[in-house]
């Protein structure tokens, strides 16, 4: 993954999208389409992973069949929207380990500080995705991917739903090394740190709360 950011822009991606984008669509839905885009995201998140190749038989003979080269994964679920990509993430890749990282806003610093931080063992050996459905501000995206490397991570992506021109940068700024892969780029965020036009709040929306 050459490109600081991927667009996915592949239909079946773009008009769930819409949907889910829709404030008319209820919690059920909105769920359901987040965990089959998270199937499409996850696709091409993973375009990268090493391969090798093993000796099969197939009913009519032999031959050197590609497979994955058993290069350890690590999801990280950025709390607690990031829980909504995970679960579809898993269905593609049951075996991947899971992190979970909590992060909240100081009001007066309005900097980003953990409450939670947990993360499967060898994440230096481990190609690590960080998902978080919102790339906003970008600042606890990138305070997380602080963590992450902290504790060994040295291949990191960042999947997300929806990205900000400002986030996009500030990933940028603060982790060049690290690939994004979102659906959209919009336009710009509000006064309130919304993403317009956005979807709202990916959290609130998913889990029928406000
Ligand atoms: N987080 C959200 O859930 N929505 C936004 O628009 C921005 C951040």
């Amino acid at each position: 993954m050459h490109d600081h950011l991927t667009i996915v822009d592949h239909p079946l991606v773009q008009h769930k999208l819409t949907i889910m984008r829709e404030k008319e669509t209820s919690t059920a839905v909105f769920r359901q389409l987040l965990r089959e885009i998270s199937l499409l995201l996850a696709y091409e998140v993973t375009s990268e992973l090493e391969m090798t190749t093993k000796r099969i038989e197939t009913p009519l003979t032999e031959m050197d069949a590609p497979t994955l080269k058993g290069r350890k994964l690590a999801l990280i679920s950025i709390l607690r929207a990031g829980n909504g990509l995970l679960d579809g993430m898993l269905e593609l890749i049951p075996s991947a380990r899971v992190g979970f990282v909590g992060l909240y806003r100081d009001e007066q610093t309005l900097k980003p500080h953990k409450y939670y931080f947990k993360v499967p063992e060898q994440l230096d050996e481990r190609m690590v995705i960080a998902v978080d459905p919102m790339l906003a501000t970008g600042n606890s995206s990138a305070a997380a991917v602080d963590m992450l490397k902290e504790a060994g991570a040295k291949d990191i992506r960042f999947l997300c739903l929806l990205a900000a021109p400002e986030g996009v940068a500030r990933m940028k700024e603060a982790h060049p090394d690290v690939p994004i892969v979102t659906a959209a780029l919009d336009e710009k965020l509000n006064e309130l740190g919304y993403i317009m036009p956005g979807l709202g709040d990916a959290g609130d929306r998913m889990f029928g709360t406000k």
